[in-house]
């Protein structure tokens, strides 16, 4: 749910941050075309009055009040039949006032005027500016005014002449402010009903991805059961065999573990330890009970046989495919020794896959700790003897040493195995602490 309010909140904060984008962006295009539309109109007016009315011969030299004043007010009759005109202003060739309603100013010179100085460039410059509230006094109550810098031509290419008008746009700027309320309701309505749309569809799709999950998750809990119920199945198959060492597939899992962790083994070798552990001597499926359930010592031919247990176990296992290959070779080679001289391979040391030279350790320690027809069993300061003298030998050194280190948790582990019948627990335990 939350990975639901996280692309909601977040996708209608992306889709109002475009819809505000985009509608200053059309309000900002809707106010260029309008000034130039508007500064096209104006220009061509101007023009169009000042060589109806006016020559070169006006621009040579400041007109006063007194002098050649007519020609001038009928061409600005002209520019002022515009709506909302509000004054006017002649610069010559040389940048000086040649004509203004300004009295004072005419015959000043304007040279800092940036605007001015293009226009004399021959640029027409237009822009709409906001008025400051002294000159908003004196522009008749117009807040918002169009500022144009418009080149004269008199037959020749050279400019002769600039005007420089004003026009009042409130107008036009309320035209404007309503447009782009209108641009922000339509582009957000239409990013609104897009967000809906995109919400429903991803509603709809992590419903269907939630429900495959739920499903995925029940077969896989189906697919556990049976999982744990083969185990169990080839652990109590392997126990039914041999009266004598009931249990002991689940001590030696036990054990294993503990050797494991005490080892730092990583969680997924640690994991087919303990199942390769609780499987180790499957293969005695396969071996004749009359041979298995022996009560005395084997003969050399017997023990044959039963040196094939491990090889027997590992291809009873590979034929079912789900376990790993390195879980199948710990089972082959439980009985393999350090120093070589173990079955069915004969490999030594480090060729030994670690979890083969644990489970060997555990499965010694869990064989003499259990009363077997020939023999009693034997206190745990008796195997650890044991396993002292055979330390580098049949057994792995850093495995033994391992094992010294958790032996009284070894023996708790053995202690309450005896109390209990934990085969079932301990299978599910397994498996739940590997996932
Ligand atoms: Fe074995």
């Amino acid at each position: 749910m939350d990975l639901r309010r996280l692309f909601l909140t977040r996708s209608l904060l992306c889709l109002l941050f475009f819809a505000f984008v985009l509608g200053l962006y059309v309000t900002f295009s809707l106010k260029r075309d309008m000034l130039e539309n508007h500064t096209e109109t104006i220009v061509a007016f101007v023009r169009n009055a000042i060589h109806h009315h006016l020559s070169a011969k006006d621009f040579e030299a400041p007109k006063l009040k007194t002098e050649d004043y007519e020609s001038f007010e009928l061409a600005i009759r002209d520019i002022s039949e515009i709506p909302q005109f509000l004054r006017i202003k002649f610069y010559d060739r040389h940048g000086r006032i040649i004509w203004s309603d300004e009295q004072e100013l005419v015959g000043d010179r304007f040279t800092a005027n940036r605007d001015l100085d293009r226009a004399l460039n021959g640029e027409v410059v237009a822009q709409y500016s906001r008025l400051s509230k002294k000159e908003n006094i004196y522009e008749k109550g117009f807040n918002y005014v169009l500022e144009a810098y418009i080149p004269l031509y008199f037959g020749d290419s050279e400019v002769f002449a600039v005007a420089e008008v004003y026009y009042g746009v409130d107008g036009l700027f309320e035209r404007i402010a309503r447009t782009r309320v209108a641009v922000w309701i339509i582009t957000l309505a239409s990013f609104l009903a897009l967000y809906l749309l995109l919400s429903k569809i991803f509603f709809n799709a992590s419903s269907l991805i939630i429900k495959q999950k739920e499903d995925l998750e029940r077969t896989n809990l189906a697919l556990e059961k049976t999982y744990l119920g083969t185990i169990k199945a080839l652990v109590s198959a392997v126990d039914a065999k041999d009266h004598y060492t009931k249990g002991h597939s689940v001590r030696v899992a036990q054990i294993s573990l503990l050797l494991a962790e005490s080892l730092l083994v990583d969680d997924k070798t640690r994991f087919e330890i303990q199942q390769a552990a609780l499987l180790h001597d499957v293969g005695k499926i396969g071996i004749d009970d009359v041979i298995l359930k022996k009560p005395g010592r084997l003969s050399p031919e017997e023990w044959e046989i039963m040196k094939k247990h491990p090889v027997i176990g590992a291809t009873i296992l590979e034929e079912a495919e789900t376990l790993s290959k390195d879980l199948i070779n710990m089972i082959r080679s439980h009985h393999e020794r350090f120093d070589g001289n173990g079955y069915p391979d004969g490999l030594m040391k480090d060729q030994i896959p670690l979890g083969a030279r644990i489970i060997a350790v555990a499965d010694a320690y869990d064989a003499m700790r259990s009363e077997r027809p020939y023999r009693m069993a034997k206190t745990p300061e008796e195997i650890l003897s044991e396993f002292e003298d055979a330390s580098g030998t049949q057994f792995d050194p850093m495995v033994v040493e391992a094992l010294f280190g958790i032996a009284d948790q070894i023996e708790k582990v053995i202690y309450a195995a005896s109390k209990n019948n934990m085969t079932h627990q301990f299978i599910a335990t397994t498996r739940l602490s590997a996932e």
